[in-house]
């Protein structure tokens, strides 16, 4: 821990950080014309006095070394805070790091607010992915958020099952506009949905069958993982909520899809990132770890954060018996993600389905669509 003339009073201090975490101090330090070290001396300070009950945990994976200097005495005692409050050095200093960037946002994102952004994915096929997606969408709009679902599933189920028509394949698309193919502009393919509870905010851009061949086309694209969010960036001024219904696969949209929940520089924690619907049974365990590595993977290659925003059990039935309720418990064990709703297992969703309508249009007061509600409430 030796000095410097020049930071007489300070030590150097090696710890480590997550890339993304530093990357994030790096940008917001020149933005704000701020010294790194003085960030970090600020946020720790700040930690050292928060209060415990309301520190997050901050995803410190692939955490490498970072040094940096801090007024001497300082780092004995964030390390004894840390031991006082069970969380490793590293988990106290990104804490204390993630509380200053919380505290001191952005410039550019307060200029310029971005719609918080729900991937809704699962390889998993039938796990409810779109029940959520919609569910969720139009408890966001009666609440009075500007919503738009984006159908990026090729089945179109979503689209379906509100009642949208398809785009005919050949038409300008999402797949032409991820791919740098189309010509208009994409708000013209977005469609309001017209029930009355959602006075007019809840959108949908509607599924076209061109999407099938979108991996294909995604290969030829540069920055293909940023494709997602390139085509949506005209309309995002547009939305306070922007949910995407990803489709039961785990190949380049899902990674688009998944780059575009990142979370940006600026916006807070948890605004966005991945909700994993699942159900209660084994094989959805599988799917699970699959959709975690790839999460893991495109993190690490792309020096991005994807918040985990959690697991919905979906179709849940405690009568079905043992391996329904060992599988619920098991996922509420994971911790993180955490499980943020339990959906029941009811008809009336099937019947919302048949009637082309949202749920919460078709029963607007069933068990059902107050989980929803919850969720959206519990999501923020
Ligand atoms: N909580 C629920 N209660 C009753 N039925 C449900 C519930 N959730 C979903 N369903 C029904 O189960 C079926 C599959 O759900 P959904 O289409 O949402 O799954 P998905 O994960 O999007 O499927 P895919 O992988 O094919 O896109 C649909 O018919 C849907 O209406
Ligand atoms: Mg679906």
């Amino acid at each position: 821990m030796a000095a410097t003339s020049e930071n007489a009073e300070r030590e150097k201090v090696v710890s480590k950080l997550p890339p993304w975490l530093r990357q994030e101090l790096k940008v917001r330090a020149a933005e704000l014309r701020v010294d790194i070290q003085d960030a970090v001396e600020a946020g720790i300070a700040r930690w050292l006095d928060a209060d415990v009950s309301t520190s997050q945990e901050v995803a410190t994976s692939g955490a490498e070394s970072f040094s940096t200097w801090l007024p001497v005495g300082m780092y004995d005692d964030l390390k004894t805070a840390c031991a006082d409050r069970s969380v490793s050095y590293v988990q106290g200093l990104a804490q204390a790091a993630s509380l200053w960037l919380a505290e001191h946002p952005s410039p550019r994102a307060q200029a310029h607010r971005v719609p918080r952004r729900k991937v809704v994915g699962n390889q998993k096929g039938g796990v409810g992915k779109t029940a959520i997606s919609a569910g969720l969408g139009a408890a966001y709009a009666e609440a009075g958020e500007r919503v738009l679902i984006v159908d990026y599933d090729p089945q179109g189920h979503l689209s379906n099952q509100l009642g949208v028509k398809q785009i005919v394949a050949g038409e300008e698309s999402l797949a032409k506009h991820m791919a740098g193919e189309a010509k208009g502009d994409i708000g013209d393919l977005i469609v309001a949905l017209t029930g009355e509870r959602f006075g007019g905010r809840l959108h949908v851009l509607p599924a076209c069958a061109d999407g099938f061949l979108l991996d294909v086309k995604l290969s030829q694209v540069r920055a293909r993982e940023a494709a997602l969010e390139r085509a949506l960036a005209p309309v995002e001024d547009d939305y306070d909520v922007i949910i995407v219904d990803c489709p039961p696969s785990l190949g380049l949209s899902m990674d688009a899809g998944l780059h575009y929940g990142r979370r940006r520089d600026g916006e807070p924690e948890r605004s966005s990132g991945v909700l994993i619907p699942v159900q209660a049974e084994d094989s959805s365990a599988d799917a699970f770890g699959m959709l975690m590595d790839q999460i893991a993977d495109l993190q690490d290659d792309l020096q991005i954060l994807i918040n985990h925003l959690g697991i919905v059990v979906n179709l849940y039935d405690s009568r079905r018996g043992y391996i329904a309720t060992s599988s619920l418990a098991n996922w509420r064990s994971l911790g993180d993600p955490p499980v943020v709703a339990v959906v029941p297992d009811l008809k009336e969703q099937r019947e919302a389905v048949r009637q082309h309508l949202p749920l919460l249009e078709y029963a607007p007061h069933c068990d059902q669509a107050n989980v929803l509600r919850e969720l959206a409430r519990e999501l923020a």
